[in-house]
C-alpha cells in the first residue's frame, strides 16, 4: 500500500528497522563499510602505542549506508558503531572527511554510547567538540571536517543524515589531519592542538609518559 509522492510511490521500501545494539546487527539493503585499526595508519599521534596496538588489528567502526533514493534531491542515511578503545591517549575515531560538495550539511543523531564529533572549518581552522550521545543531535554545517569519536567503554551508535551529492573528501584530511586531537587526560576528554600534543609526547619520552596516563 502506498501513495504517490512526485513520481515515486512511498512503501515498506522506504522503511527500515535497525537495531544497532544487537550481537551482529544487519541492516538489510543498506551498504556494509569496516575499518580496522591498519586502516587508520598515520592518524593517531603516538605511533609507538599505534604499532603495538595493531598486533590486535581490533575492528574500529562499522558504518551501513541507506541509499533509498540516489537522485538529486535524495538523503543517505549512515548507521555508525563506533567501538570503544584508546591509542595511547588517543580515543578511537572514525577517519573524518569533508564533503566533496563542500557546502552539504550533515546531521548526526546519537543513538547510545558516550561521545563527540570533532568539527574543524575548513576555511578558519576553527574547531570543537560537540557531545553526541542518546537524545542528542549534531548539525554539521558545511565546509566543516567531522570525525566521530567514542570517550566511553560501550560502542558508540549513531546515524548521519547528509545529501546523495555530498560524497567524501578524506585526501584533505589524511594529509593534513585535524588541527585538534581528544585525549584522555587524568579521566576527562581535553582537546588539544595536535602539533603541541604531538611536540610534547616527542620531547616527553618514555619515562615521562605515565604523567600523560598510559
Ligand atoms: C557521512 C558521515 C558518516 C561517516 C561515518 C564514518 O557523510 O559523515 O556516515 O561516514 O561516521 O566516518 P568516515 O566516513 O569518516 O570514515
Ligand atoms: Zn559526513
Amino acid at each position: 500500500m502506498g501513495r504517490r509522492s512526485g513520481d515515486r510511490i512511498l512503501s515498506d521500501a522506504l522503511s527500515l528497522s535497525f537495531d544497532l545494539l544487537a550481537p551482529e546487527p544487519e541492516i538489510a539493503s543498506a551498504r556494509l563499510g569496516e575499518r580496522y585499526l591498519s586502516d587508520l595508519n598515520g592518524y593517531f599521534v603516538d605511533e609507538d602505542a599505534y604499532i603495538q596496538k595493531l598486533a590486535e588489528n581490533p575492528l574500529v567502526y562499522r558504518v551501513w549506508s541507506w541509499e533509498a533514493g540516489s537522485g538529486e534531491g535524495d538523503l543517505i542515511c549512515g548507521f555508525g558503531i563506533l567501538q570503544p578503545g584508546k591509542v595511547g591517549n588517543e580515543f578511537f575515531f572514525t577517519k573524518g572527511h569533508y564533503h566533496e560538495w563542500r557546502e552539504a550539511a550533515e546531521i548526526y543523531v546519537g543513538l547510545s554510547g558516550e561521545g563527540y564529533l570533532l568539527l574543524e572549518h575548513e576555511k578558519s581552522g576553527e574547531s570543537c567538540v560537540a557531545p553526541l550521545a542518546v537524545n542528542r543531535i549534531v548539525y554539521v554545517p558545511g565546509y566543516t571536517a567531522h570525525r566521530t569519536i567514542n570517550t566511553g567503554n560501550v560502542p558508540l551508535t549513531y546515524l548521519g543524515i547528509y545529501s546523495t551529492r555530498a560524497g567524501h573528501d578524506y585526501g584533505a584530511l589524511a594529509e593534513k589531519q585535524f588541527l585538534s586531537v581528544l585525549v584522555d587526560r587524568d579521566g576527562k576528554p581535553t582537546l588539544l592542538d595536535r602539533s603541541a600534543y604531538r611536540t610534547q609526547k616527542t620531547q616527553k619520552g618514555d619515562n615521562q609518559r605515565s604523567e600523560l596516563g598510559e
